[in-house]
């Protein structure tokens, strides 16, 4: 079994709700997660799954004009970047993207490609396509903690289409 990447189709919205939550699970809010794949294929709505998992009770929105939607729920702290509007990679320093990036920070980033090749090493990068009704999601670590999230979501995701 490989444990760095993995896979898992998402039949509809709900699906990727859950496939969020199951990844919060994982995570315990921290780390460095990018969300790539085009418009309308769910980016958002996994990252809503994930904070309503956290514990977020309130509208998940798209960061899509204010670039970043920062959350804090409870003790935890998460960044939640849609960088589609970043114009050039140095615009980043006023975001302080950087300065959010710690051991006690989630930080989630739709369009990280907008950002290279100043973006810090991502622990876990997915990517989301349609296909037929649904997405496809497939999932790769770069970091030894990406490892271990990439791991646990392998279990948990044989769980969800199970
Ligand atoms: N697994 C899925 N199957 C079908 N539709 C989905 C799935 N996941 C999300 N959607 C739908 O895709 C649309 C766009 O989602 P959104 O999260 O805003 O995309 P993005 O952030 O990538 O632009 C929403 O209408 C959502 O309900
Ligand atoms: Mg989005």
């Amino acid at each position: 079994m490989t444990i760095d990447a993995g896979t898992c189709f998402l039949t509809d919205e709900k699906a990727t709700l859950a496939f969020g939550a199951a990844l919060a699970r994982c995570t315990g809010g921290r780390g460095l997660l990018t969300l790539r794949g085009n418009l309308g294929c769910g980016k958002t709505t996994l990252c809503r799954g994930l904070l309503r998992a956290l514990g977020h009770t309130g509208p998940v929105k798209s960061p899509t004009y204010t670039l970043v939607e920062p959350y804090e729920i409870g003790e935890l702290r998460v960044f939640h970047y849609d960088l589609y509007r970043l114009n050039d990679p140095a615009e980043l320093e006023y975001l302080g993207l950087r300065d959010f990036i710690d051991d006690f920070t989630l930080t989630l980033i739709e369009w990280p490609e907008k950002a290279y090749p100043l973006l810090p090493l991502a622990d876990l990068e997915l990517n989301l396509q349609v296909s037929l009704e649904g997405r496809q999601l497939s999932w790769h670590a770069l970091t030894p903690y990406g490892n271990i999230l990439s791991a646990a979501l392998t279990l948990l995701a044989e769980q969800l289409v199970a």
